[in-house]
């Protein structure tokens, strides 16, 4: 199908960013509109090189509110639908719950439901058209460390070293290991991920489901570790490490994300689950040891400067302690696999955040949400 009407939720956001920018670009045949409620976590200077490209729309809207959901498909046709909108940080979830639920529940209820409505009203129904809905790694709970005192995390790892990745311990996510979500943000995703196959299972809905790992790179909200950290050491203020940093993360560059998002929607098969993840896996310490290390000599710092930054805080409650994709069936099935080796996603996400301090002061001083309520008062 050449002319399409796709919907990405959460384009504002950090990985729906890229998602939306690769999609107008590579795309011009392509109708893309990007649907963002613009909470704090919704900026939409993330999107200012493609915001007047003929085929995007933005559109401001809540996914919980049924009837603009109903409208918003119907008024644009929609054909397919990439859902990323979701509260995503863990540390906001554990604080406010109720706020998870209704955007990530309910909000993709409503979005599935409105999809549903519009599409059985069609000729050809559900023929050539896609609900996929972005999931995370979360919802498979937590692994063991069986090798508790990890091997040194090593900086030169290439992206898809299976040997790197099995080095904190021998098991690893697949796309059947049982859901066992621990903080309210992972409950509300594994949530509507149940929804999203409910509505396949019962109405006979093209869906598809894809749980990723951890993303860095550009455009990230600052309160999550990597941006945070950058800004800390840059403005020489205190790095918060919870516990004793020893929880594993697997880290994968965002455009790698939106790379394999690209290909799942175009070549996935309906009903199926994909794992996404770069065979990364960092210790916190170790990665925190890797940023300011990047950052001191970016900075032109001697080596080891902001070292004393590092300051042990309370531990996250119920902190997973490693989480690990093995994204194998991706590879195998179409082919996909992370471009970039960590080394060079981490230089490039240093610099890009260093390069662009504006952007990063926006944020910090909250300017960017009060231009919204402004912008958008009357609407
Ligand atoms: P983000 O917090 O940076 O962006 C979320 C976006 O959703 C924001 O633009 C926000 O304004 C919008 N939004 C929130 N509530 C909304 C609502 N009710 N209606 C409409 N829009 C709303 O998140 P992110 O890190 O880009 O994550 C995007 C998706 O990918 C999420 O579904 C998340 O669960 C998933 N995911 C994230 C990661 C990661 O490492 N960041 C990894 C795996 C999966
Ligand atoms: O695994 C995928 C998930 O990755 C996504 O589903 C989430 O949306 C995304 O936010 C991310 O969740 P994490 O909780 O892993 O990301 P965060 O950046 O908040 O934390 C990464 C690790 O660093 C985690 O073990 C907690 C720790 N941490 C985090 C912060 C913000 C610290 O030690 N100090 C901090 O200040």
């Amino acid at each position: 199908m050449s002319n399409r009407n796709i919907l990405i939720t959460g384009g504002a956001g950090f990985i729906g960013s890229h998602v939306v920018r690769l999609f107008v670009n590579k795309y011009p045949e392509y109708n893309i509109v990007n649907l963002d409620k613009l909470t704090y976590a919704g900026n939409l200077a993330n999107l200012k090189d493609i915001e007047n490209k003929p085929n995007y729309t933005f559109v401001r809207a809540d996914i919980a509110d049924l009837d603009e959901m109903r409208r918003i498909i119907s008024s644009h046709k929609i054909d397919g639908i990439i859902h990323l909108a979701a509260e995503s940080h863990v540390d906001r979830s554990i604080k406010d719950p109720f706020t998870f639920a209704r955007t990530n529940v309910m909000g993709t209820l409503a979005l599935l439901q409105a999809a549903k409505e519009y599409w059985d009203t069609l000729p050809e129904k559900y023929e050539g058209k896609l609900f996929y809905h972005i999931s995370t790694d979360e919802v498979y709970g937590a692994l063991e460390l069986t090798n508790p005192e990890g091997v040194e995390s090593p900086f030169t790892t290439t992206a898809s070293s299976a040997e790197h990745h099995l080095a904190f311990g021998t098991e690893f996510f697949l796309e059947t290991t049982k859901y066992n979500p621990h903080s309210p943000y992972s409950a509300s995703k594994a949530s509507s991920d149940h929804f999203v196959r409910a509505y396949h299972d019962t109405y006979g809905m093209p869906t598809l489901v894809t749980n990723c790992s951890n993303n860095y790179g550009p455009y990230q909200f600052p309160e999550k570790l990597i941006p945070l950290f950058i800004n800390n050491i840059r403005h020489h203020k205190p790095l918060p490490v919870y516990g004793k940093g020893e929880n594993v993360r697997d880290w994968l560059f965002v455009e790698d994300h939106a790379r394999a998002i690209d290909l799942i929607f175009h070549k996935g098969k309906i009903a199926d689950t994909y794992n996404i993840g770069g065979f990364n896996e960092w210790k916190n310490i170790d990665l925190i040891k890797v940023i300011i290390k990047t950052v001191d000599r970016v900075l032109g710092n001697p080596e080891g400067t902001s070292e004393e930054l590092i300051t042990y805080v309370t531990d996250r409650a119920g902190h997973d302690l490693r989480y690990a994709i093995d994204s194998r069936k991706l590879q195998r099935e179409l082919g996909w696999e992370p471009s970039l080796q960590f080394e060079e996603g981490i230089e490039r996400t240093v610099r890009w955040y260093l390069d662009n301090q504006e952007w990063m002061d926006n944020i910090t001083s909250g300017d960017y949400e009060k231009y919204y309520d402004d912008m958008y008062q009357n609407r």
